[in-house]
């Protein structure tokens, strides 16, 4: 039998369900119960009812699943795989800053820690952001780590977003100067980026979404050709579900090496071995729990 299909039998005989994050390697995507962004991988979360959660993402990703569903047992297949973005906030930082606005509602990005969220009075992901700084009742906002999507969501927003000074360096990566360069080669072609992309890149999109949103505005297009700004990982799915389209991904090394740390084998390993458990000390999950469940009360 190929290490793919003893993955689904193990998963099988062992009540696993395998969530995969959209920036994962093609294999990994291929053999997983359930492909997602943050926000649909969430919502997966809190629903499933298999024993066990196999998450093939990043650290923060299976800490939010273990927040949302504290009585699974939740494995991340490497245990290293974290988010350099979510690092740059700590729960001190915050509350140092919470200090200096007192009363100010704090919006935390799902990419933080749980230590993090249990500070915050509500979290978002890339996909509702703008609609949850809106459903906040103030005209000031604490936004935490990411200043790009921050900055994103203050432009449709008639709020005063106060930003912390955190970024994603694989889509802080990507420059404008890149950008006008692929247009010129490729002017027929469409600019999709994620709002992870520094201000000056997302100037220049035809549209801004989450990684699963590149799937849904590209597949009801019909344009041809498009410059993908996101992680690579979004290739998989794109070419997949669009034969006819062309691709071209913004720089040849958009990678978050993270995300590709997982492989067939440690997935196969995690699984057996029941390996790389996550949890969160019970009193920050109830906060960071809060925090969570009011970003998926908030209508979509
Ligand atoms: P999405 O929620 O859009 O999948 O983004 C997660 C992420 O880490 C992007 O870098
Ligand atoms: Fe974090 Fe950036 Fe990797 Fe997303 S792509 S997991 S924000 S480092």
């Amino acid at each position: 039998m190929d290490l793919k299909s003893e993955i689904k039998k193990l998963a099988r005989e062992k009540d696993a369900v395998i969530l995969a994050h959209n920036y994962q390697i093609d294999d990994i995507q291929e053999i997983a119960d359930f492909t997602g962004d943050s926000l649909g991988l969430s919502i997966e979360a809190s629903k499933v009812k298999n024993r066990l959660i196999v998450f093939c993402g990043v650290h923060f990703m299976a800490e939010t699943a273990y927040i949302l569903s504290p009585n699974k047992k939740v494995l991340l297949p490497e245990k290293d795989a974290g988010c350099p973005m979510a690092d740059m906030v700590t729960a001190e930082g915050l509350r140092k800053m919470k200090e200096k606005y007192p009363g100010v509602p704090v919006v935390c990005y799902v990419n933080s820690s749980a230590e993090v969220k249990a500070e915050s009075d509500i979290c978002c992901t890339s996909a509702n952001a703008i609609n949850i700084v809106k459903s906040i009742d103030s005209d000031r906002v604490i936004f935490v780590p990411d200043m790009n999507l921050g900055h994103y969501v203050s432009r449709f927003v008639d709020k005063e977003i106060i930003l912390w000074e955190g970024f994603c360096p694989i889509h802080r990566r990507l420059t404008a100067k890149e950008v006008v360069g692929l247009k010129e080669q490729y002017h027929d072609a469409v600019f999709v980026c994620h709002p992870e992309c520094s201000p000056d890149v997302v100037d220049m999109a035809d549209h801004v979404c989450s990684t699963s949103g590149f799937y849904t505005y590209i597949k009801k297009s019909d344009r041809k050709r498009f410059i993908i700004g996101t992680e690579k990982g979004v290739l998989y799915r794109l070419k997949l579900e669009n034969p006819d389209k062309e691709f071209i991904l913004a720089y040849d090394t958009f990678q978050c090496k993270n995300m590709k740390k997982i492989t067939l084998n440690s997935l196969y390993e995690s699984l057996l071995k029941e390996q790389h458990q996550v949890t969160v000390p019970e009193e920050i999950r109830i906060k960071a729990y809060g925090s969570i469940q009011r970003m998926l009360e908030v209508p979509r």
